[in-house]
């Protein structure tokens, strides 16, 4: 956006993920860095060794008076309503983490305060922005792999243990929202299972099943007591199948020419007979780019153009209900939970 004053940032928490965005945000053309919070002086005092022209305070108050025109919030999730909130109703456009916050009702409440001041509500659903899920998008969209039968995620390691969410709440909502941006589907229901072993409350490993309504149907292990860090998607299609690696740098996305033929027709049972194919593998090539950059660069073009980000805030919610559904089956031992939208128009 050539013609349009630069939007000044504030971001306010600058902990493990705060620092990602600030450097982010710098590094982009059409906006300001101004100014970050944090209740942590520690945390303020290497955000000046590292970005000495970024403002500092204690108190996220200082960032209105400061003049910002946007804020990004990487604080706890339990802060993200209440400071969504205030920020909203002080007339700021506002990027939040993920998950958009504890409850639906909260996440509703954000959604409709944007609306009626009329800002921009985006939340941190980083991976809807990386060039493999994107990648991957094409593949599925141009039909290469059929219909999606399942869906099965892997998204484990070692920690780090949260003691205000579970497991779900802390690494689904990753996989939630690329399956959702990918089939442009939301499930019907949910069925969850999971044990907490060292905290009392919240499950440190669970399984989450989302049932939608074709028929497909996706496998989400979630787990912070796992030995090795494992980031796997695989797509299982009518016709192909796809395997996701995160973790692995240069063979992120694997398709696998393999499936099952099914005769159309056979005069009786001795003569059915499935055949199995097993043809090429292939690696396509990704261009690859720091996904933090294209979401905040998409947060300020959202701004600029007026226009509705992609990971908006009822994408979010979206995410929250999911989630929601999930702790309620985890509660049921696993009985399935059906999922309920807003009906309200985007
Ligand atoms: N998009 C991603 O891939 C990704 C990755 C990691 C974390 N996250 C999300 O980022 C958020 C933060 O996670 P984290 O791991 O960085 O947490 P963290 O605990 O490391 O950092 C949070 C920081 O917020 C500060 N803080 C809390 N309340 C505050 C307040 N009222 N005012 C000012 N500062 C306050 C804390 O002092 C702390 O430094 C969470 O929502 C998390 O889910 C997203």
């Amino acid at each position: 956006m050539k013609n349009k004053k630069p939007l000044k940032i504030g971001v306010v928490g600058c902990g493990y993920w705060g620092p990602n965005l600030i450097r982010n945000f710098r590094q982009q053309n059409n906006c300001v860095m101004q100014i970050c919070c944090d209740q942590d002086e520690d945390r303020l005092k290497r955000m000046k060794e590292l970005y000495p022209e970024v403002e500092t305070t204690k108190d996220y108050h200082e960032l209105v008076e400061a003049g910002i025109d946007a804020v990004a919030l990487a604080t706890p999730v339990s802060t993200h309503y209440p400071l969504g909130m205030e920020f909203l109703k002080a007339g700021k456009h506002v990027f939040i983490e993920k998950p958009i916050t504890r409850s639906s009702e909260e996440g509703l409440a954000l959604i409709r305060q944007a609306k009626e001041n009329n800002r921009i509500l985006m939340v941190g659903h980083t991976f809807e922005y990386t060039a493999a899920v994107n990648k991957i998008k094409s593949i599925i969209d141009s039909g290469e792999l059929g219909d999606i039968i399942y869906i099965s995620s892997t998204r484990v390691n070692l920690g780090l243990l949260q003691n205000d969410i579970n497991v779900i709440w802390d690494l689904a909502p990753h996989d939630i929202s690329i399956i959702s941006y990918l089939l442009e589907k939301n499930p019907v229901s949910v069925n969850a299972q999971g044990r907490s072993h060292y905290g009392k409350e919240h499950e440190e490993v669970a399984m989450t099943t989302m049932n939608y309504d074709n028929g497909t149907i996706a496998f989400l292990h979630t787990s912070w007591l796992d030995p090795n860090k494992i980031r796997k998607m695989v797509f299982v299609g009518s016709k192909k199948m796809l395997v996701y690696d995160d973790i692995s740098p240069n063979e992120k996305i694997k398709i696998f020419d393999k499936g099952i033929e099914k005769p159309d027709y056979y005069d009786n049972f001795g003569e059915f007979q499935f055949s199995y194919r097993y043809g090429d593998i292939y690696i396509p090539k990704i261009d690859e780019y720091e996904a933090l950059g294209a979401e905040c660069g998409h947060f300020l073009d959202s701004i600029n153009n007026n226009t509705t980000p992609r990971s908006d805030g009822w994408s979010g919610l979206r995410v929250v209900k999911i989630i929601e559904a999930a702790n309620k089956s985890l509660r049921l031992q696993g009985l399935s939970v059906p999922v309920e939208y807003e009906n309200e128009a985007r």
